[in-house]
This record gives structure tokens, C-alpha cells and sequence, in this order.
């Protein structure tokens, strides 16, 4: 189910503005990245292994190839209309010779503890039901090695929370402000409404929590996007 979400939400000419959009949607994505490098840089050594779950646009690969040569990367994408322009961005840049890629769900690499590290960044909100969501983030850890990093970044918020709305009308005021056309605006927030799910965050903890991974930290919040790190059990 989530998959159709996910393809539709990223299918065609949307793939194509998503680089402005996000941009204009969260306020530090750009920061929210470093913060990325900054985690995995402490964890890794110079040559490691890393599955980039969610690749989109290349934004992970980009950002961590370019400072980390002895890296490589699977990156994977629901989307293949992403996925070809994260390519077009990694071959610009001369990295894609180091990513191996694979447009699906992670549940369908090889089932094997062989990552360093993962990053799921602005992914898991697009797995609707709870379940869904746990059994993502086991495919997840079982892929991954004892103590291996992740890195993941979602909205998180409880709707019954008088602070959900305060804080939805503040990212809508954002959006705008970074000037999306106001018919833009509305359709957007439409969408993705319909498309993605809240987690209270205490809940989205518990749900790492029990998904295999460990040391749960909360690094990054902006309006209702929050990071989070945590390592495999
Ligand atoms: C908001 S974009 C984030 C892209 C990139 N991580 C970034 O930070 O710019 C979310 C991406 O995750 C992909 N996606 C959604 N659900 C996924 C899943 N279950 N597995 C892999 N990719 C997924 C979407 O197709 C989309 O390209």
C-alpha cells in the first residue's frame, strides 16, 4: 500500500520540482544533512558501506560521496522517476561508479548484516499503517551490522495535540513565504495530508525501539520534522 503512496507522491513532474520544493518545505534541510554527515563521519571508518534508504535526488550520496572517498552505497528508491535523476546527480558529480542501485523496498536486498550504516531520510512517514512501519525499520536493522548507525528523519506529531495545528499552520506559512504560489500551497498540504502519517514522537521511539535498534536520540526539529539517531541492537 505504501508503495503506491509513495510512487504517486514522487511519480512524474514532481520528481522534477522536488529539489526546490523541499527546499522551500523544510526550513535547515541543508543543515539537517551535515547533521547526517556529522553522525555517520564519527561512526565510520574510511571505507564503509552505506544503504541510503529513500535516495530520492541524490541529496545523501551528494553530500556524503563528495566528502567521504572510501565510502560506497546501495541507494534505494520507491520511486524510479527519482532514482534516474539521483543517478543524472551522482554521474555529474563523478560518484555513481561507488553506488549500486535498486528501486524497491529494502525487504528485498539480501536479508544479510552487511551495512556500516543506514540513512532513511524523510522516508518512513510514507508507511501508513503502524505495522507497516515496524516491519520497515526490521527489514532495516537486519540488514545492518551489530552497532551500525542509522540516521532517520520524518514528520512526527500528535493531531489531538493543540500544538499539531499551531505548528502545521506555521510549516503552511513557511512554504508560502518561501514563495510558493498560495493554489501551490493548498494543493501541496492536500497531499501530503493524504499521503502521509504522523507518529506522536514517543511512539516513532518506541517503534525503533522496538524495531532492533538502541540508543534512540532525538538530534534535529524543525516545525514537525524531527532526526533521530540510534544504532542496531
Ligand atoms: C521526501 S523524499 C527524500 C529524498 C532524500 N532522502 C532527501 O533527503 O532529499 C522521500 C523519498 O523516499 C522514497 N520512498 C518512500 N517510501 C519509500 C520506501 N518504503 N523505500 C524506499 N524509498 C521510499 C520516495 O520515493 C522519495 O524519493
Amino acid at each position: 500500500m505504501e508503495n503506491i503512496a509513495a510512487q504517486n507522491y514522487f511519480g512524474g513532474g514532481r520528481s522534477s520540482t522536488y529539489d526546490r520544493k523541499i527546499r522551500a518545505s523544510l526550513p535547515g534541510y541543508e543543515a539537517l544533512h551535515a547533521m547526517v554527515d556529522d553522525f555517520l563521519r564519527l561512526a565510520l571508518p574510511e571505507r564503509a558501506h552505506l544503504l541510503v534508504i529513500g535516495a530520492g535526488t541524490g541529496m545523501e550520496v551528494l553530500a556524503l560521496g563528495s566528502v567521504h572517498p572510501g565510502w560506497r552505497f546501495t541507494a534505494t528508491d520507491l520511486s524510479s522517476d527519482m532514482l534516474a535523476i539521483g543517478r543524472a546527480n551522482m554521474e555529474a558529480a563523478g560518484l555513481a561508479d561507488r553506488v549500486a542501485f535498486h528501486v524497491g523496498e529494502v525487504h528485498e536486498l539480501p536479508d544479510e548484516p552487511s551495512f556500516d550504516a543506514t540513512t532513511s531520510i524523510l522516508v518512513s512517514h510514507f508507511i501508513k499503517p503502524h505495522e507497516e512501519r515496524g516491519r520497515f525499520f526490521r527489514s532495516v536493522a537486519s540488514r545492518l551490522r551489530p552497532g551500525a548507525p542509522l540516521v532517520t528523519a520524518e514528520v512526527v506529531g500528535d493531531r489531538q495535540d493543540p500544538s499539531f495545528a499551531h505548528f502545521l499552520e506555521a510549516w503552511k506559512s513557511h512554504y508560502a513565504a518561501a514563495g510558493i504560489p498560495a493554489q501551490e500551497v493548498e494543493a501541496d498540504f492536500a497531499r501530503t495530508d493524504a499521503t502521509v502519517s504522523f507518529l506522536p514522537e514517543g511512539d516513532f521511539a518506541s517503534l525503533l525501539a522496538g524495531s532492533g535498534f538502541t540508543e534512540i536520540r532525538r538530534f534535529f526539529q524543525a516545525l514537525l520534522f524531527a532526526g533521530w539517531v540510534a544504532r542496531k541492537r
